[in-house]
């Protein structure tokens, strides 16, 4: 019976690292960026400034990662509930979060501004690889 206590203090210092490491991991990540995932955006959308690459096959789709440079977070709030169209087109799939989220989502979007030039050297990097 008595080992049992022995292990407690190992135990719980386990549990309080693998606890504080999801903290620090939690923290990294912005929140919109959480929700951009969550949402299944990248199955449609790589974002290579955000370290996010899409699974599909469909060429057409634009990388965000400089979409805070084209579009305001209004029209990107229109856009993605369908609200709105760019170019004469509507987005394929609406949003479905709470507004708080698309809030939060937008914010995040909205601070993606790699440029052209840093997009191409980081794609360069990453085609190296
Ligand atoms: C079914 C595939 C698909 C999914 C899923 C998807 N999108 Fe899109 N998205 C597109 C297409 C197609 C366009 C329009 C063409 C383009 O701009 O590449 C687009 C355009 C956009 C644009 C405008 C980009 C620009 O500069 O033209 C934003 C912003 C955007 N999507 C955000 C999102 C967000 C946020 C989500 C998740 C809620 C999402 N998309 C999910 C296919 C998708």
């Amino acid at each position: 019976m008595t080992i049992i206590y022995k292990f407690i203090p190992i135990i719980t210092a386990i549990i309080l690292f693998a606890g504080f490491r999801a903290l620090s991991l939690q923290e990294e990540e912005p929140a919109g960026k959480r929700i951009f995932i969550d949402n299944k955006c990248t199955s449609c959308h790589t974002v290579a400034a955000a370290g996010i690459t899409s699974k599909t096959k469909k060429k057409n789709i634009v990388d965000l990662s400089d979409v805070g440079n084209e579009l305001k977070s209004d029209f990107i709030i229109k856009f993605v509930t369908k609200q709105e169209k760019l170019e004469g087109v509507g987005h394929p799939i609406a949003f479905k979060g709470s507004e708080e989220e698309l809030n939060t989502l937008v914010k995040w979007l909205e601070s993606l501004k790699v440029t052209k030039e840093e997009h191409n050297e980081e794609k360069q990097e990453s085609d190296k690889k």
